[in-house]
């Protein structure tokens, strides 16, 4: 086997209670990840959603072999776990209008999360690179773009005419554009721009190298609404001292992942907001050794002040 290959499935690696995330106090529900797809699909019986979820994923590993699949994290929404995620709900609750993007949404576990936690779906947005993933989701909670009808974009976020970096807006009076075009008819995520409440954005930025996860962080930082409160989250894999890491743990690459630390991940957001106008929460934590490896995970929000 090459350096390249994907790693092979294994079915041992399915797990009702996998704990990835494992904030204080985890609630019954978030233990239990397997409910989300449980819920959706209507499909009760454990060993029937086992083998639905198996079959499914050698579907998504078909697309493209990330290691969210091989651990079936693709199936397992995260989002709920993340300590941001209450602010979430609330500027769901609270705020007119809202709009929620998931940038690498993968098969969508997240934001269906979001919209069964009451994110009414019009103002959802998903974006990946691989379109595929998008359809493999409807699969795997037996929905149809009828029946789960988030918008969905494919594109590559560093691709300027999919996503056009911009200096991140200061006050509301800037928003010239109050009609925005509807989300269903939307071919790039520039027209976005300065309009997004709330952006998730979870192993991602581990993928892109240094320069790449600092335009990442600009054109999300003018993606972001103006309006405080408004919110980007997520987690990936970064160390103690900024600099390179393991080698690429998806095996598309020989390079060696760029790794923030808590520090420059915060001096990064500040930079790019200016200080004092962003509270920046960071986490680091360690989750279990996976196929010889035992990174640790940033945890983390940038919300408006
Ligand atoms: C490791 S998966 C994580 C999926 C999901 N966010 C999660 O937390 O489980 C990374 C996802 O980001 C997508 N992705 C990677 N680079 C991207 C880019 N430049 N533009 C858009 N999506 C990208 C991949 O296709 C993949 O679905």
């Amino acid at each position: 086997m090459s350096q390249f290959d994907p790693l092979p499935l294994d079915d041992s690696f399915y797990r009702v209670h996998p704990h990835l995330l494992p904030t204080t106090p985890l609630t019954a529900s978030q233990d239990d990840k397997v409910a989300l797809v449980r819920e959706e699909t209507g499909i009760q019986d454990p060993a029937a959603l086992k083998q639905h979820i198996i079959a499914v994923q050698k579907r998504a590993y078909a697309v493209k072999s990330f290691l969210c699949i091989r651990y079936f994290r693709f199936a397992w929404e995260q989002i709920s776990d993340l300590p941001a995620y209450k602010e979430v709900l609330k500027l769901g609750r609270e705020r007119d209008g809202a709009l929620l993007l998931d940038i690498g949404c993968c098969c969508g576990a997240d934001i269906r999360k979001v919209a069964r936690d009451g994110w009414p779906t019009e103002k959802l947005i998903a974006i990946d690179l691989f379109a595929d993933f998008w359809d493999v989701g409807h699969e795997l909670f037996c929905s149809t773009p009828e029946t789960f009808p988030v918008a969905f974009l494919p594109g590559d976020v560093l691709d300027p005419t999919f996503l056009k970096p911009v200096v991140p807006l200061i006050s509301a009076t800037q928003l010239t554009d109050s009609s925005l075009p509807s989300l269903a008819s939307l071919t790039s995520l520039t027209p976005l721009n300065g309009h997004l409440s709330v952006i998730h954005v979870s192993s991602v930025f581990h993928l892109l190298s240094e320069p790449d996860q600092i335009q990442l962080a600009h054109s999300l930082a003018g993606l972001l609404s103006p309006l405080p409160g408004s919110l980007i989250l997520g987690y990936h894999i970064a160390q103690e001292t900024a600099g390179l890491g393991p080698l690429d743990l998806n095996r598309t690459d020989v390079r060696r992942m760029f790794c923030h630390s808590p520090e420059s991940w915060v001096a990064l957001w500040e930079g790019i907001f200016g200080e004092g106008m962003v509270k920046v929460e960071v986490e680091l934590k360690k989750f279990g050794i996976r196929d010889g490896v035992d990174p640790s995970w940033l945890i983390w929000s940038v919300q408006r002040i």
